[in-house]
Parts: structure tokens; sequence; C-alpha cells
């Protein structure tokens, strides 16, 4: 049996893990959300990789309100960065495998193309300047790591634009939504799937992964797409935002390339 710990487990991503893993049924899951393990508290982690010999450990804990980061950047430093070293650094210790799940944000977005993971970050909000700084610790650290960016998360769990578009629908005739960002929407089942066949293939090319569904698009784009997905194109309609600012930065293209 390979044993897996998942922490961060009631998120979006772990939520999806959990929902497939007794589909992989050589792997022996311990899920633990923020209250079984909260990852900033450095004497928990140690408490918990000391229990038991885990040979994988997928880190689904983050700090993911990119708005509130920009106001208040050290909980999304302490999550993001310092608890992903401490993290690392207990992986370390007792040789386990660390899937971290990174993001489209590290990029600066003036690339015209796709990034790849040879392009260098330049993050332009505080949200992901911390995930950067996660991803340093971890390279410094460890040899065996994955870092898998993935954007755009998107899935039945938790808050996401997909999940927002179709309850605005339920009310608003007609949605005003930017085409100023240009990224590649992922079904957080797919990266879930794909962290866990990553695991099932035993593949020790370490490093970091580009992982999305693979379609560039932007946000006025994917709001059409989930209203014909759900027939809803009769009852709203979706018209390009004017002006539409947010207090963080946003990367104008962070289409992520994948191969
Ligand atoms: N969502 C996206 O669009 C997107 C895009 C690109 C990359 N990503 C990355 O993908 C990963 C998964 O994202 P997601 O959408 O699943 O995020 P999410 O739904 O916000 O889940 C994050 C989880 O982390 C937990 N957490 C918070 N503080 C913690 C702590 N101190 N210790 C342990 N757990 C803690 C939260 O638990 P509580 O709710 O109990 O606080 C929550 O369950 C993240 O690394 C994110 O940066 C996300």
């Amino acid at each position: 049996m390979i044993s897996v710990l998942v922490t961060g487990s009631e998120g979006q991503l772990g939520k999806c893990l959990q929902k497939i893993a007794n589909n992989f049924d050589f792997l022996e899951f311990k899920f633990l959300d923020s209250k079984g393990l909260d990852i900033t508290d450095t004497k928990n982690i140690n408490k918990v990789f000391q229990s038991e010999n885990y040979n994988y450990c997928i880190n689904c804990a983050a700090y993911t309100n990119v708005e509130q980061a920009e106001k208040t950047p050290a909980p999304a430093f302490e999550l993001n960065a310092l608890a992903v070293k401490n993290l690392s650094l207990a992986c370390k210790k007792h040789d386990v495998v660390l899937i971290h799940i990174s993001t489209d944000y590290v990029f600066d977005g003036e690339k015209e193309e796709g990034y790849t993971i040879k392009d260098t970050p330049n993050p332009i909000n505080q949200y992901g300047k911390s995930k950067l700084a996660g991803e340093s610790s971890i390279q410094e650290i460890l040899d065996k790591y994955y870092i898998i960016r993935t954007s755009w998360l998107y899935s039945e769990y938790g808050n996401n634009f997909y999940k927002t578009i179709l309850n605005k629908a339920q009310t608003e005739k007609v949605l005003y939504i930017t085409d100023e960002q240009t990224g590649c929407p992922t079904n957080a089942n797919n990266l879930a799937k794909y962290i866990l066949n990553l695991i099932a293939s035993q593949n020790t090319e370490y490093g970091i992964y580009h992982f999305t569904d693979g379609k560039a698009m932007t946000w006025y784009d994917f709001a059409k797409m989930i209203l014909k997905e759900n027939n809803l194109e009769a009852t709203s309609k979706i018209e390009k935002a004017k002006n539409y600012r947010t207090f963080a930065a946003r990367p104008r293209n962070s289409v992520l390339k994948t191969s």
C-alpha cells in the first residue's frame, strides 16, 4: 500500500480527491482538514508525520483569497510560504514526496503566448508572491517534489467562478464579465485525477508541472460557456464589463502551456 496524506482536505481540490479516492484501491489515504492539521502549526505537522509512514503528502491547504491577500498579505505568506516551508522540512525528514499545488498567478501575464515551466515567474500580486515563495522553499529543501501549477479551478465544491455565474444567472438577466484576462479554466476533478494518476505512475521525474484543462479563454468566454452548458442562455445573457477593476492586479494572460 502507498500511504498518502492530504492536507486542507475540505477545500475544493481536497473534496475532489476524496470523491475519487476509492477508485485508487492501492492508495491508503489520510485526509486532514484545517482542524485535523493546521499547517501553520509546526509541532502539529511533526506529530502527524511521526504518527505514520507516509509516502506522499498532497498539500491542498492554501490561502486562496486573492483580493484579501492584497489588502492583508501576512496571513497569505504565513500559509502559502512559511507553512509550506515547514511542511517541506517535515517531508525531507520523513522521506515523503511532496505534491504541492501552485498557480498561474506566479506569472505577470505580459507574455503573448502560454507560459511554459521554463518561463521565469514574476508575480504581480501578493497572492502570487506568496505562492512563489512557497515554490522556492520547496525547491530549496526537497529533491522529491512535484509542484503542479494550475489555473481557474472550478468544481461542484466551494466558491468558484462557475458556481458564481450559475447563482447570478438565477436572479440577474445581464451579467457583466471582463474579457481582459485570459486563462485556462480547469475542472478540479480533473486535477484530482491527474494527481492520483501521477502517484500511480510511479514517475520519479520530480519538478514543476503545469496542469490545466487546455482551452484558453477569457472570463467572458467562460461565463458564456457556463450559461450554454446549463441551458441558461434564454434567461440570462453575458456582456463585456467596461472598466472592470479589482483591488489585486491580475495577469492579463495566464495561460499555462502543458506538455
Ligand atoms: N481556486 C483556484 O482557482 C486556483 C487556481 C490556481 C491554483 N490554485 C491552487 O490550488 C490549490 C487548491 O485550491 P482550492 O481551490 O482547492 O482552495 P480552497 O478551496 O480555498 O481550499 C483551501 C483549503 O485550505 C484550508 N486551510 C486554510 N488554512 C489552513 C491551515 N492553516 N492548515 C490547513 N489547511 C488550511 C482551508 O480550510 P478552511 O476552509 O477550514 O480554512 C481550505 O479547505 C491551492 O494551492 C491554490 O493556491 C487554485
